[in-house]
């Protein structure tokens, strides 16, 4: 199965950057093989990304979205209304919508099961804080997670669930967890859900092939590295290499 990178662009790049960089993104990384690509874009520059990567294997995903399909929910976005943009899938419960935006294990199992009646492709997150780490409640939270998204997708349905583990304590840091603590998380999810487990948490070009190596991680979800396009693109490379 080829691995998947998908990068989580937040709140960054206006339409035109998303035009200018997509069109060269497309160009990049159409004829790689044996890699899946996706970009998350901010809802305002879905439908530039989507147009500049039209006829490419590239897919965009949003960043969020409302799990009811129309309503009075000032300022959301239903999957429905993404679905109508070209949109193929988006993340749900990144550890900045929960620790920022009040997400819970509730409302993410909400949204996913909103995207999935949809028909949309769901690229989930789950984590533990540095101090829940320490702790060693790293299992404890995971189990949690899992538990509560695994309850909403029945196994018939779990092609288009994706999970991204991300510690919360790698995400922007420069601090990436090593290979051999990737490695033992991911194993520890993929032992609850048999979907595509990606490793998120300052994942750049110098670290992604240490960490797309191991035998449990399908694939990585990359912030910061995922704006510039080179940086992007070197990962995208790695996870050809290493995949096939
Ligand atoms: P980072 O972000 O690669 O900048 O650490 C990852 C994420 O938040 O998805």
């Amino acid at each position: 199965m080829a691995l998947l990178i998908a990068g989580n662009w937040k709140m960054y790049k206006t339409g035109l950057e998303t035009a200018l960089f997509c069109t060269a993104l497309g160009g990049r990384v159409d004829d790689l093989g044996s890699v899946d690509v996706v970009v998350c874009p901010p809802y305002t520059s879905l439908d530039e990304a989507v147009q500049a990567l039209g006829g490419t294997t590239v897919e965009v995903f949003a960043q969020s979205a409302h799990w009811a399909s129309e309503g009075p929910f000032t300022g959301e976005i239903s999957a429905t209304m993404l679905a109508e943009l070209g949109v193929t899938g988006s993340l749900v419960a990144h550890s900045e919508r929960r620790q920022l935006f009040a997400e819970t294990d509730e409302t993410a199992a909400r949204r996913i099961d909103g995207l999935l009646a949809a028909g949309l492709r769901v690229l989930a997150c789950v984590g533990e804080t540095e101090s829940e780490r320490d702790e060693g409640r790293t299992e404890e939270v995971l189990a949690r997670q899992i538990e509560a998204i695994a309850a909403v997708v029945p196994s018939a349905e779990r092609t288009n669930l994706t999970v991204a583990y991300e510690p919360v304590w790698a995400i922007g840091t420069g601090r990436t967890a090593t290979p051999e603590q990737a490695q033992a998380a991911h194993a520890f999810i993929h032992s609850f859900l048999e979907v595509p487990v990606l490793y998120g948490g300052s994942v750049k070009p110098e670290n992604a092939e240490e960490l797309l190596d191991q035998g449990d991680v399908d694939g990585a979800l990359v912030g910061g590295a995922s704006l510039e396009l080179e940086s992007f693109v070197a990962i995208c490379e790695t996870a050809a290499r290493v995949g096939s």
